[in-house]
């Protein structure tokens, strides 16, 4: 049975109706055409599925759509404004920290949020901040330099 669901998705107000045992990453890949958010290991172990709901990284594979009604949900392409890219996606580009690209969108989310909460932060607390995102291309070191660069730029390019 479809339930109405009515939320924020990267700032605008949505009501669509929405199967009970539907998947958060299924209704915005799927209802809304968000597919920046990525389906990798659909089971919790990867990262490449993470959105922020209310500003804190979560997992889009594991949360079922009704249980963020009334909440805000932030995917990858709410991070560009008019056509310009956010300063953690210009780094990712400028420092080579995508590859394939496939695990990007959800490592960019989860650096999104730890910009949000620690402005300047340490290699380390990086490190911890996206521990749960995997990456089968990179070797991690150019996407902690990405998003340290981040942290660096001002969020408008000069
Ligand atoms: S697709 Fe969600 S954690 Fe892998
Ligand atoms: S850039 Fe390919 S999986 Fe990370």
């Amino acid at each position: 049975m479809k339930t109405l669901l009515i939320l924020s998705v990267n700032g605008r107000p949505r009501e669509d109706a929405v199967a009970g045992n539907a998947l958060l990453i299924d209704y915005l890949r799927d209802t809304l055409g968000l597919t920046g958010t990525k389906q990798g290991c659909d089971g919790g172990e990867c990262g490449a599925c993470t959105v922020l709901i209310d500003g804190e990284p979560r997992l889009a594979c594991c949360t079922l759509a009704h249980s963020v009604a009334g909440r805000s949900i932030e995917t990858i392409e709410g991070l560009s404004h008019e056509g310009k890219l956010s300063r953690l996606q210009r780094a990712f580009h400028e420092h080579l920290g995508s590859q394939c690209g496939f695990c990007t969108p959800g490592m960019i989310m989860a650096a999104e949020a730890l910009l949000r909460r620690t402005p300047q932060p340490s290699r380390d607390a990086i490190r911890a901040a996206l521990a749960g995102n995997l990456c089968r291309c990179t070797g991690y070191v150019k996407i902690i330099d990405s998003v340290e660069a981040a942290a660096c730029a001002s969020e408008v390019p000069a």
